[in-house]
């Protein structure tokens, strides 16, 4: 398709320091609505746990569920790249973590997956680079550990967090992964993250500088119970769904989203 968002694209997006532009999709209506709008990277994010399903947190989603969901989004998303998550405990083996992420590009139609972990995940990333299988990082504020954060809390505020955050963000890099999604950690740190790395990050309460921003639809278009500080209720003013999607769009594009009040120090 003309105008396919690709990697090399992505990675000449950051180079030219044109924004990039993402949104979570759930199904193909929305899939459809988001590629006309503009948007850059749709991401099947396991948040569908929370915003579709009802949970409290991401630990309940499986695998057939990212399938389903990524099928559905895969189908109506043309231009768009195509990032699917990989649920909690699919990806605790080099070995699991290939037959999940075959199973979500084969039969689901995923063009990246995206796991959550630093050092702890380079055996994997560099088991799927191996194997031909595009990997997003994701640092920062990880959903599926939330017990261990005993919340969801903002990470790398205290010295040694930041560069621990700073060091697997480069290590990620060096073990092959082809995008990063920084989330809930202070501005400078996402930025200083963002000039060190080659590839593009992607940022949710990352602040300004990173490569491209993400926000999960429902939150945007003020659906969900709670808005999080780091988002922004695009609607809000709006005429349409259409018209809120195109204003992010355009926020993003234009580095005026995000403001100083949804980033962190
Ligand atoms: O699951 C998700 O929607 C995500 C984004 C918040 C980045 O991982």
């Amino acid at each position: 398709m003309k105008n396919k968002i690709t990697l090399t694209k992505l990675r000449e997006m950051k180079k030219a320091g044109d924004k990039i532009a993402c949104l979570t999709a759930y199904d193909a209506s929305f899939a459809a609505l988001l590629d006309e709008a503009g948007i850059d990277v749709l991401l099947i994010g396991d948040s569908l746990g929370m915003v579709l399903q009802g949970e409290d947190n991401t630990l309940k989603v499986t695998v057939a569920d990212m399938l389903y969901h990524t099928r559905l989004v895969s189908r109506a998303g043309r231009r768009p790249l195509i990032v699917s998550d990989m649920p909690f405990m699919s990806y605790a083996t080099p070995a699991q973590a290939l037959g999940n992420a075959a199973r979500l590009m084969s039969d689901g139609g995923a063009e990246v997956i995206k796991i959550e972990g630093g050092e702890n995940l380079l055996e994997v990333v560099q088991h799927l680079n191996r194997h031909d299988i595009p990997v997003c990082g994701h640092l920062g504020l990880q959903p599926q550990s939330v017990h261990k954060y005993g919340g969801y809390r903002v990470q790398g505020r205290q010295r040694q967090a930041a560069e621990q955050i700073l060091q697997d963000a480069q290590r990620l890099q060096d073990a092959g992964i082809i995008m990063l999604v920084l989330e809930c950690i202070p501005a400078d740190l996402a930025a200083n993250i963002s000039s060190a790395l080659d590839i593009p990050t992607i940022g949710i309460g990352a602040g300004l500088d990173c490569d491209g921003q993400v926000l999960v639809l429902y939150d945007m278009l003020g659906i969900s119970a709670r808005i999080p500080s780091m988002a922004r209720n695009f609607l809000e003013g709006k005429a349409s769904v259409q018209d809120a999607v195109r204003s992010y769009v355009e926020a993003v594009k234009a580095a005026s989203f995000p403001a100083p009040e949804h980033s962190f120090k």
